[in-house]
């Protein structure tokens, strides 16, 4: 058997890496084997992926030299930062320039940068349709990603540029799942009106982001965009009314009021809603689920995700 391609993927024990390394195990036949790249290679989640064939790496996105030695000898590099473990988008950019120029000096020959817009592009910072965060920011956890994409291009890394959406698994570990509300009914919350949100099962990503890696050369260089449904927030609470049995309505409330919400982040997802509000064409256009499908013929759409984690979405 010819030898298998390495991918290192970075966030391995996470959402999007996870979903990676099990897609690579999956298809033991498809030419390629996961290195998955964690900071604690003793945990139970790292020695599961060891179980499923994964060779597991040490390193940390905030050390560059752990993430050279993590992706020396390798084919492919999946790349992400972790926002919501730190809040900075300037520690964002920093983690971003460190892996584009530990895979410059290992040769990778093909990475993916999981990436989202940056949304002053939209939404300069002159315009005050929605506040500016951070001094510098309209959604930082998207604008500093979006600002990353050169660093990956002026590094001379050949990368994907993956562009990718909400999690519906939000709904279960973010806390933004359906509420009851003072009457007994269920209300699932969202400041978006009547706009369609393109959204994905997180575990999607990674299988996703396995088509780019296997269809290789055509994916370089080239920005691709992923969503598993695009619904609108009625037609998620009317998917969850026929899947979970319960009704659930929706609440649609104002991207102010969401601000306002005071739990860490409020702010920045509320302007995160209101860019996927008020720009609800480009957001969606740039990530048709035709293209997922055809990367990843298991994609999920909301009906489906909301069944296979029937039992998961907390209702209460
Ligand atoms: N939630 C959404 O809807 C959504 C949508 C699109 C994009 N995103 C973006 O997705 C990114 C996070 O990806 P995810 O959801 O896959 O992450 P995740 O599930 O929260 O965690 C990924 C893993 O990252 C590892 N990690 C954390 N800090 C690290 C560091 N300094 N060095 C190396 N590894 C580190 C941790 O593994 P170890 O402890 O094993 O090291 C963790 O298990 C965020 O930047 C977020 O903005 C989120």
């Amino acid at each position: 058997m010819a030898e298998r391609k390495i991918i290192a993927v970075v966030g391995a024990t996470g959402a999007q890496g996870g979903g990676l390394v099990r897609a690579i195990a999956e298809d033991p036949a498809g030419g390629f084997v996961a290195r998955a790249v964690t900071r604690d290679p003793g945990s139970d989640t790292a020695k599961a992926l060891a179980k499923l064939g994964a060779e597991v790496v040490a390193a940390d996105v905030d050390d560059e030299a752990s993430l050279r030695n993590a992706f020396e000898g390798v084919h492919g590099a999946y790349c992400v930062t972790f926002f919501w473990a730190h809040f900075s988008p300037e520690k964002e950019l920093a983690e971003a320039a460190a892996m584009a120029r530990a895979a410059k000096a290992a040769g990778v020959r093909h990475a993916i940068w999981s990436t989202l817009e940056d949304t002053r592009k939209w939404v300069p910072l002159s315009d005050d349709r929605m506040p500016t965060l951070m001094g510098k920011y309209k959604v930082p956890h998207f604008d500093a990603k979006g600002e990353a994409n050169r660093l990956f291009t002026d590094a001379g890394v050949p990368t994907t540029f993956l562009l990718t959406s909400f999690y519906w698994d939000n709904l279960i570990h973010f806390g933004m799942g359906p509420k009851k509300g003072p009457d007994g009914t269920l209300a699932f919350t969202l400041p978006m009106g009547e706009a369609k949100l393109a959204g994905i099962a997180a575990k999607d990503i990674g299988r996703c982001a396995y088509g780019i890696f296997k269809g290789g050369a055509q994916h370089i260089g080239r920005t691709v965009g992923i969503s598993g449904d695009q619904p609108t927030g009625a037609q998620m609470a009317a998917a969850m009314t026929r899947v979970l049995g319960r009704e659930v309505r929706y609440h649609a409330i104002t991207p102010e009021a969401y601000r306002g919400l005071g739990f860490p982040g409020a702010e920045d997802l509320g302007n995160m809603f209101q860019f996927y509000r008020d720009f609800e064409r480009d957001f969606c256009a740039a990530r048709d689920p035709a293209v997922a499908r055809a990367l990843n013929p298991a994609l999920q759409d909301f009906g489906q995700w909301v069944a296979a984690n029937k039992g998961r979405i907390p209702l209460d």
